[in-house]
């Protein structure tokens, strides 16, 4: 059930999780699905909502900086930094684990995934829980990221007793994902804090761990192309079919569902997970998204872009293509 969020809503939030239920609450990324991350029992309870194998591993969401020590062990220099610098904020850093993270939360990795979100709503439930939230993006194992309240009814209502409506993420995209476990800080996923701004905290560009889109020249997945873009489609779309999201207006007779993006890539990703859901949801067969910039401020949208259209493009060179592993 969807409640607005106030300090009825957050305190019945808070007695599902102490319990070891599950709790879909905002943050300025995505909403997330909350359960007791000390509490395998509840934690459990993630994995089969969002119908995700077990051993993916789940990000602990922490109200304050000094619970870092519960759960985390050899915390290098570069983590406090980027920890002073962006918490509250849409950070996720990986570290070594402390004996107290449960298996099930990590994996059963040596590490563990930490991040002190900066939306009041989870920020007052975080607090008050005074424990470690174990949550996912509240969506099914694979599919488009909630960025409402609306969203996360949509796919899980059956699965979570409460859904916080804390409005639409500011950000729009999953948490920057930096591992620090070994001490150098790679970035493993691109998202809501730029490479830049952790440039400028670091003092250096950290690497970012993705398969290079650069194809190596004499691979021969990629053969007999033409030079302009070829698909290899079950059935040409009709143009009343088609669905688009361009950051250019629509032009005069288009027939199909044209949604216009917007120019920055804040904004942009802010809307992204929305606007995918209304073509998704809407009447057209396919959907096209025109090309954004390749500049390092778009890498965040670039990374979900490539994901949200890998299982369609599969005629590519497989070099170019994002793990699956991390698609979700
Ligand atoms: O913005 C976000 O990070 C959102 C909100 C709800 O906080 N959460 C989120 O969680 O995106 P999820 O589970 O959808 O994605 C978490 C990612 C996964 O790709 C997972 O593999 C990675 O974090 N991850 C978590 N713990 C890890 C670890 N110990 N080592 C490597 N990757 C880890
Ligand atoms: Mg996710």
């Amino acid at each position: 059930m969807i409640r607005e969020a106030n300090s009825h809503s957050v305190a019945d939030a808070l007695s599902l999780l102490r319990q070891g239920e599950l709790v879909a609450f905002p943050t300025e990324t995505v909403y997330g699905l909350g359960a007791d991350a000390s509490n395998e029992a509840a934690v459990a309870k993630i994995f089969a909502a969002k119908g995700r194998p077990s051993d993916h591993p789940l990000i602990v969401h922490l109200a304050h900086q000094d619970a870092l020590d519960e759960w985390a062990s050899d915390i290098p220099k570069d983590a406090l930094k980027l920890a002073e610098a962006f918490w509250p904020g849409p950070l996720t850093l990986i570290l070594k684990r402390s004996s107290r993270v449960p298996d099930l939360v990590t994996g059963s990795q040596n590490t563990v995934g930490l991040r002190i979100p900066s939306h009041p709503v989870a920020l007052a439930l975080l607090d008050a829980f005074a424990g470690g939230v174990a949550a996912p993006s509240a969506n099914r194992f694979g599919r488009i990221s909630p960025t409402t309240a609306q969203h996360v009814e949509a796919e899980l209502a059956d699965h979570v007793k409460l859904i916080l409506d804390g409005g639409a993420c500011q950000v729009g995209l999953e948490s920057t994902i930096v591992d620090l476990s070994t001490g150098q800080a790679k970035v493993l996923r691109p998202g809501g804090v730029s490479l830049q701004a952790l440039s400028n905290v670091l003092g250096f560009e950290p690497e970012v761990l993705k398969k290079s889109k650069v194809k190596a020249s004499g691979t021969l997945d990629s053969h007999y192309a033409p030079t302009k873009p070829t698909y290899l489609v079950k059935q040409i779309p009709s143009l009343d079919h088609i669905g688009v999201l361009s950051r250019e207006a629509e032009p005069d007779g288009f027939s199909g569902l044209w949604l216009q993006a917007d120019q920055s890539a804040e904004a942009y990703a802010q809307q992204l997970y929305s606007r995918l859901r209304i073509l998704d949801a809407s009447q057209v067969d396919s959907i096209y998204i025109e090309d954004i910039p390749t500049t390092k401020d778009w890498l965040a949208v670039q990374d979900r872009l490539e994901r949200a259209s890998f299982a369609s493009n599969e005629n590519e060179s497989p070099e170019g293509k994002p793990s699956k592993e991390t698609n979700k």
